[in-house]
């Protein structure tokens, strides 16, 4: 049996995938399909001793994948599947340099929501009107307008968009890669979709100055590292609220704790935290009562990470037979 598994070609898979998806893979006998056997992030060292000599690698975003994994991994690694839309965990210029191709889960989780359920008991209190108040999302009369802002405007950003114009939303404003051109026809298109009155690409300034809500969405990395920081979040209105579901390396932690203590901005709502999953009870941000985070469960509904694990499934296995894959990200 040894020899027959030393003959196929490995795929490394670093989390359970779910029965379905394990096994589409483990019906390739042409495999050898190494997979993490316990339900908690893999141990790295598992990670590097069975990386080596793989072909194939399916991986979280738990998992960082850095220079000594593809040295670890060796020239026969052709393909790294990672089950996430976000890439900030894999070190894209190794990866350019050994030729791994490089999938990625895009779309699937466009459309996931997040319920917030917090526990705790009914507060003891003699009604009045401005308890547990907040601003308001809709206009309340045709003068007054509520801007969402974005920074960064992809998929995930418009889709909200989307969602949010019901909620009574009048303008948008965004930044997005500014070696893009502004797309003028794709803003007039939104607009008129969601019934807005404008939606239009700012520079990062007028963003923080002019997002009655503010969407942090851009990928992580040295680009996006603290781009909202005391600087940007004292420009921010009173009453704004941040929102970030991107990656916790974008927002200066600190900042943040320090303009909600000093209440330059309302309040922030997290899915991501710089420095996860070590986020303590001590940790600034937690203790901030007008902060609510969760931890990094923004995509966390059945169809889509079964989107996900399967399509991280599809990518490696056409990676491995070198054909093109679903979804491969362009490093
Ligand atoms: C991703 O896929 O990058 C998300 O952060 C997971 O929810």
């Amino acid at each position: 049996a040894s020899k027959i598994s030393s003959q196929r070609r490995r795929l490394l898979v670093s989390r359970d995938l779910g029965p379905d998806t394990m096994a589409l893979l483990r019906a390739r006998e042409d495999l050898e399909i190494v997979a993490w056997p316990e339900d908690r992030k893999c141990d790295r060292s598992w990670l590097l001793d069975n990386v080596a000599g793989a072909t194939g690698a399916i991986v979280m975003l738990s998992d960082k994948i850095d220079e000594e994994f593809y040295e670890k991994a060796g020239p026969k690694l052709k393909v790294l599947s990672t089950t996430s839309v976000g890439f900030e965990h894999v070190d894209l210029n190794a990866t350019y340099r050994r030729r791994v191709r490089l999938g990625y889960t895009p779309d699937v989780l466009t459309d996931a929501g997040v319920t917030l359920v917090k526990e705790g008991k009914w507060p003891d209190f003699s009604f009045g009107p401005f308890f547990f108040t907040g601003p308001q999302l809709s206009s309340t009369s045709p003068s007054q307008t509520r801007t969402v802002g974005f920074l960064g405007f992809g998929r995930i950003a418009q889709v909200t968009l989307g969602r949010l114009a019901s909620f009574g939303i009048t303008h948008c404003v965004y930044t997005s890669n500014p070696s893009s051109p502004r797309d003028h026809e794709l803003e007039a298109a939104l607009a008129a979709r969601h019934a807005l009155r404008s939606v239009r690409r700012v520079e990062l300034d007028e963003l923080a100055r002019e997002s009655d809500v503010l969407f942090v969405l851009a990928p992580g990395g040295d680009a996006t590292y603290h781009v909202v920081d005391a600087d940007f979040l004292r420009k921010m209105k009173k009453h704004a609220v941040l929102v970030n579901t991107a990656r916790g390396t974008l927002v200066d932690s600190d900042a943040l704790a320090l303009a909600l203590r000093e209440k330059w901005i309302w309040g922030a709502g997290l899915d991501v935290v710089e420095g996860e999953p070590h986020v303590g009870v001590d940790h600034p941000l937690v203790k901030e009562p007008r902060c609510v985070i969760v931890p990094h469960i923004a995509s966390a509904t059945f169809e889509t990470r079964f989107g996900m694990v399967n399509l991280a499934a599809r990518n490696a296995l056409a990676g491995i037979d070198e054909v093109a894959m679903p979804a491969e990200l362009d490093v």
